[in-house]
C-alpha cells in the first residue's frame, strides 16, 4: 500500500459516535444532509452509522453509501458475523466501502463477553478474516486500547493485520491518555508490531479530560495518519476530538505539525451550525474555532489592536472557517436581493420559493428588531427548516399571563391535524403553563429531558433560540425554534419536538429506530 506520509486522513464519526450520544438523534433526512456536507468538505471517510443497531441506522448507512460522491463510507460492526454481514449489506453500495469492526480488549472490557485472552484473539482473527473476505477495506479497533496491557495490545494488533485489516484504529475510549503517551503508544506499535508498516494507524480520542484534540495530534506525531473526529466534538459524555480543531491546528501550526488534510476549511462554520441545529446540541460560545466568541474582540485593548492589525489577536482569519469578514446587519428597508446575498455569504443557497418564505419572516422580524444580524438570520433559516408544512401540530395563537402573582396561565390555539383547538392551562411559570396547554390538546407521555434557552444576538431585543428534547418510550426527539418572545420560541420548540416524535412513530413503524444492541455485546 502506498501511504502519503504527509497526509492525515480525516475520518468523521458524527453520524455514528456523535449521533449515538443521548439526545443527539438525527432524522434520516438530516443524516443524509450532514453526510453530503461532510463529503463536500473533503472528509476522507464518513462513518455513517452502526447498521445492525436498528432499521433506521441500516437505511441511513445504505442511502449514504449510494449517494456519497468521493468519501469512503464506513459502517460499524461488533466482532461477530451477523454484525459484519449486516454492515457489508449497508456499505457495499458505496464507490468506496469500508467495514469497521471492533472488540474491547482492556481488562475492563474483556470481562464483558466472558472470553479468555486466547479466545478473544481467535475471535479477532476469525472476524477480521470474515470482514476482509467481504470487503478489501477493513478497519479494526481494539476498544479501550489505551487501557489494554501492552503485550496483549501488540499481540492482537498483529493478529488483525495478518487477518487482513488495512487500518488499525487505537481508541482512547474513556479519554484516559495524555498527548505524550498517545504519541509513544502509536510510535511503539509501528516500531514493534510485525506488518505495521503496511497499514494505516488511526487515532480515536474521547474528551473526558479535555485532551481529545491534543491526544489525537500527539498520535499523529507518533505516526498515526487517520484522525477520527466529529463536528463540534459531538459525542457521548465529554465528546470526541473536534474535526474543526484538529484540522485548523494542522493548518495554523503547519510549521511544527507538517501534515496536511484534504478539508476545505471554509465549509466548517456552515456544517458546525447545521450539526448544532439537527442534533440539538448548542455550541458553547467560547468553543475553539466555531464558538460565537471565537472571533469576537470585545475588550477595548483587543479592539484597538484589531483595528491596527488583525493578527494582533487573531491566529487565523474568520474567512478561513467560512465566517463572513464583516457582519453588517440588515434592517427593515433591506430588500430581497440583499437578503439573498447575505444568506449566500452564510452558506445558504435558497431556491426562489424558500427565499420568498424567508423574506416574509425576515420582514416580520425586522419590524420587531432594529438590526437583523447574521446570527438572527441563521436562527430564522433554522426556524423555517424546523417547521415542516406537513406537521401534525402547529401553534396558531398564544397568550400568557405571568408575573410576580401566581397563578401563571396560558391560552393556546393549536392546530391538531386539520382542526384548530383551544385550551387554557395553568403552570409553574409561563413556559410550564403553555406546555400544559399543549399537553391538554395533544395528550402525550413524552418526558422533558432538556430545555435550553440561548440569546442569538446581543441586546434586549435579541431573539431567543430554545432547544427542547423529549423522550417517549426510548425514542428521543429534539425541537428548536427562535423568536424575540422567549415563551413563543419555547412552545414552538416543544411543538417541533412533538412533530418529530410523531413522524418517528409513524414513518419508521414501532421500534424500528430503537437501538436494542449495546456496544458491549459481542455475540
Ligand atoms: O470509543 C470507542 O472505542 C469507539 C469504538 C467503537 C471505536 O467508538
Ligand atoms: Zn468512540
Amino acid at each position: 500500500m502506498t501511504i502519503d506520509k504527509d497526509r492525515v486522513l480525516i475520518f468523521d464519526t458524527t453520524l455514528r459516535d456523535g449521533e449515538q450520544s443521548p439526545g443527539a438523534t438525527m432524522s434520516h433526512d438530516e443524516k443524509l444532509e450532514i453526510a453530503a456536507l461532510l463529503d463536500e468538505m473533503g472528509v476522507d471517510i464518513i462513518e455513517a452509522g452502526f447498521p445492525i443497531a436498528s432499521e433506521g441506522d441500516f437505511a441511513a448507512v445504505s442511502e449514504i453509501a449510494k449517494l456519497a460522491k468521493s468519501a469512503t463510507i464506513c459502517g460499524l460492526a461488533r466482532a461477530n458475523y451477523k454484525d459484519i454481514d449486516r454492515c457489508w449489506e449497508a456499505v457495499k453500495h458505496a464507490v468506496s466501502p469500508r467495514i469497521h469492526t471492533f472488540i474491547g480488549t482492556s481488562p475492563q472490557h474483556r470481562a464483558i463477553p466472558n472470553l479468555t485472552m486466547d479466545e478473544m484473539a481467535d475471535r479477532i482473527h476469525e472476524t477480521v478474516t470474515h470482514a476482509r473476505n467481504l470487503c478489501d477495506n477493513v478497519q479494526w479497533s481494539p476498544m479501550d486500547a489505551t487501557r489494554t496491557e501492552w503485550d496483549y495490545l501488540a499481540r492482537v494488533v498483529e493478529i488483525a493485520i495478518k487477518a487482513g485489516a488495512t487500518t488499525i484504529n487505537i481508541p482512547d475510549t474513556v479519554g484516559y491518555t495524555a498527548p505524550v503517551e498517545s504519541a509513544d503508544l502509536i510510535r511503539r506499535l509501528i516500531a514493534e508490531v510485525p506488518g505495521a508498516d503496511d497499514v494505516i494507524f488511526a487515532t480515536h480520542c474521547h474528551n473526558d479530560l479535555g485532551m481529545a484534540t491534543a491526544n489525537a495530534l500527539g498520535a499523529v506525531a507518533g505516526g498515526a495518519r487517520q484522525i477520527e473526529c466529529t463536528i463540534n466534538g459531538l459525542g457521548e459524555r465529554a465528546g470526541n476530538t473536534a474535526l474543526e480543531e484538529v484540522v485548523m491546528a494542522l493548518k495554523v501550526r503547519h510549521d511544527i505539525m507538517p501534515w496536511h488534510t484534504n478539508i476545505d476549511t471554509r465549509k466548517i462554520m456552515h456544517i458546525s451550525r447545521r450539526v448544532s441545529t439537527v442534533s440539538g446540541f448548542a455550541v458553547q460560545p467560547n468553543k475553539a474555532i466555531v464558538g460565537k466568541n471565537a472571533f469576537a474582540h470585545e475588550s477595548g485593548i483587543h479592539q484597538d489592536g484589531m483595528l491596527k492589525s488583525a493578527d494582533t489577536f487573531e491566529i487565523m482569519r474568520p474567512e478561513d472557517v467560512g465566517l463572513a469578514g464583516t457582519s453588517l446587519p440588515l434592517g427593515k428597508h433591506s430588500g430581497r436581493a440583499a437578503l439573498r446575498a447575505k444568506l449566500k455569504d452564510l452558506g445558504f443557497d435558497m431556491v426562489d420559493n424558500q427565499l420568498n418564505d424567508l423574506f416574509v419572516r425576515f420582514k416580520a422580524l425586522a419590524d420587531r428588531k432594529k438590526e437583523v444580524f447574521d446570527d438572527d438570520l441563521i436562527a430564522l433559516v433554522t426556524d423555517a427548516a424546523a417547521a415542516g408544512t406537513e406537521d401534525h401540530l402547529e401553534l396558531k395563537f398564544l397568550r400568557v399571563i405571568c408575573g410576580t402573582e401566581a397563578p401563571q396561565s396560558a391560552d393556546i390555539t393549536l392546530r391538531v391535524g386539520d382542526k384548530d383547538h383551544q385550551a387554557t392551562a395553568q403552570g409553574d411559570g409561563p413556559v410550564d403553563a403553555a406546555f400544559n396547554a399543549v399537553k391538554a390538546l395533544y395528550p402525550n407521555e413524552a418526558a422533558l429531558q432538556l430545555y435550553q434557552v440561548s440569546a442569538v444576538t446581543e441586546g434586549m431585543d435579541a431573539q431567543a433560540t430554545v432547544t427542547v428534547r423529549i423522550e417517549e418510550d426510548g425514542r428521543i426527539a429534539t425541537g428548536q425554534s427562535a423568536d424575540t418572545d422567549t415563551v413563543v420560541a419555547s412552545v414552538k420548540a416543544y411543538v417541533n419536538a412533538l412533530n418529530r416524535l410523531i413522524v418517528r412513530r409513524e414513518k419508521l413503524g414501532e421500534g424500528s429506530d430503537k437501538r436494542e444492541v449495546s456496544y458491549k455485546d459481542v455475540n
